[in-house]
């Protein structure tokens, strides 16, 4: 990975979950503050899996300008829409259907048609999009982000489509749409939320500059990755 990658990635430890996750949530609060302050709109990519969970709980009791939100979806899973391992359907649960961001604003993955039509429609979706203001992710065991996955495409060149249908994903289900490495790194910030003693490995693999997944997300600002300080030593 070259020399100012490597440098481009902030590294910030916490002792524990409840503190990662304020961390995180604050964080997020304060950079959609400053988006819709400036653009009148705060533009935010979700992560799936369960680490986001915490944090989603915490947006759930905030005060935010919420009528300024668009949220989008960084991979979601080909099941079915109201499937209880949706990523859709655990932001949904604990945090978005209990705020103010209009239903319309929500831009869900259309992933119960199937890997390839939901990807060309979010694609579509994602036409009318420029920068994203702040993209989240997770780190799998593996060092997958999103949905993309080590032995798979990654989409990290420019030029690579938008959002691209994932077969054969070895975290299940097999069946996914993932928004590209580089659709994934046309934002303006990125925050990596990794906790868990599984991660270690991948984290070291990460730091050592080994490519995976997660270090071919490289937005011009760098990544910041909020993470359990455990995981640093
Ligand atoms: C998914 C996510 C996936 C997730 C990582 C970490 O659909 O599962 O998009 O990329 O973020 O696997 O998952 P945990 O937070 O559950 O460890």
């Amino acid at each position: 990975m070259e020399k100012n990658a490597l440098r481009q990635c902030r590294w910030h430890g916490y002792a524990t979950i409840a503190g990662l996750e304020q961390a995180a949530a604050h964080e997020i609060l304060r950079q959609a503050q400053e988006a819709v302050h400036h653009r009148g709109v705060f533009r935010l990519v979700l992560a799936g899996g369960v680490t986001p969970r915490g944090i989603y709980g915490l947006l759930r009791q905030a005060q935010a300008d919420w009528g300024a939100w668009h949220i989008y979806f960084g991979d979601e899973r080909c099941l079915p829409s109201e499937h209880p391992e949706r990523n859709s359907r655990m932001a949904a649960e604990t945090w978005l259907n209990h705020v103010a961001i209009p239903r319309h604003q929500i831009h869900v993955i259309p992933a119960e048609r199937g890997a390839e039509p939901a990807a060309a429609a979010y694609a579509q979706t994602l036409s009318a999009v420029g920068e994203f203001d702040l993209v989240l992710l997770g780190l799998g065991d593996d060092g997958h982000t999103a949905g993309l996955f080590p032995d798979h495409t990654w989409g990290e060149k420019s030029g690579a489509p938008v959002a691209m249908a994932v077969h054969n994903a070895p975290k299940p289900p097999p069946d996914r749409v993932s928004l590209s490495a580089a659709r994934l790194s046309a934002s303006r910030a990125v925050i990596f939320l990794v906790s868990g003693e599984a991660k270690r490995q991948a984290v070291a693999d990460w730091r050592s500059g080994r490519r995976i997944p997660a270090s071919v997300i490289t937005p011009v600002a760098g990544v910041d990755i909020f993470l359990g300080s455990a995981l640093l030593s």
